[in-house]
């Protein structure tokens, strides 16, 4: 089974970036450990500041990988590309949120992205990601 996280813009900075909000791990100490609880699943890992790098890369992974995990960070908010690039996707994608963004500013209400995903999971911090693989694992043993 292949499943690949994708994370957008500032998520290079977890473990520095804002850490009342998003904690104070990096993401690559987080990945080391989710790799370890689930050794029979191969999960690629990607972080891109670019737009157009995070469609590339759905793009990429989009038709032979068995999931995705996506968060897309800010472009959540903003990108019409990338909710077009999920829906023309065939593998299904969980939209993951660190924080709970219906709890902050308004203008992260929205998401682009959302309608076109199977789940989202927000507020449960870097934990959303091994959730959402979990998920991922038992919805495609349905
Ligand atoms: C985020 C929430 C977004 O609103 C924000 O722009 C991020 C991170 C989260 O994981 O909580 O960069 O996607």
């Amino acid at each position: 089974m292949k499943i690949c996280i994708i994370n957008g813009p500032n998520l290079n900075l977890l473990g520095k970036r804002e850490t009342s909000i998003y904690g104070s791990k990096s993401f690559e100490t987080y990945f080391a450990d989710l790799q370890k609880k689930h050794p029979t699943v191969g999960i690629h890992y990607f972080q891109s500041n670019i737009e157009g790098e995070i469609i590339d890369m759905l793009h990429e992974v989009g038709f032979d990988f068995d999931g995705i995990v996506l968060n897309a960070a800010a472009y959540t908010h903003t990108s019409i590309g990338i909710g077009d690039a999920v829906k023309a996707i065939r593998t299904n994608v969980v939209e993951v949120h660190i924080s709970n963004v219906l709890s902050r500013e308004d203008y992260r209400h929205k998401s682009y992205i959302a309608p076109n995903c199977k789940g989202l999971i927000m507020g449960f911090g870097l934990h959303g990601y091994q959730l959402a693989i979990e998920a991922l694992i038992a919805s495609n043993k349905d």
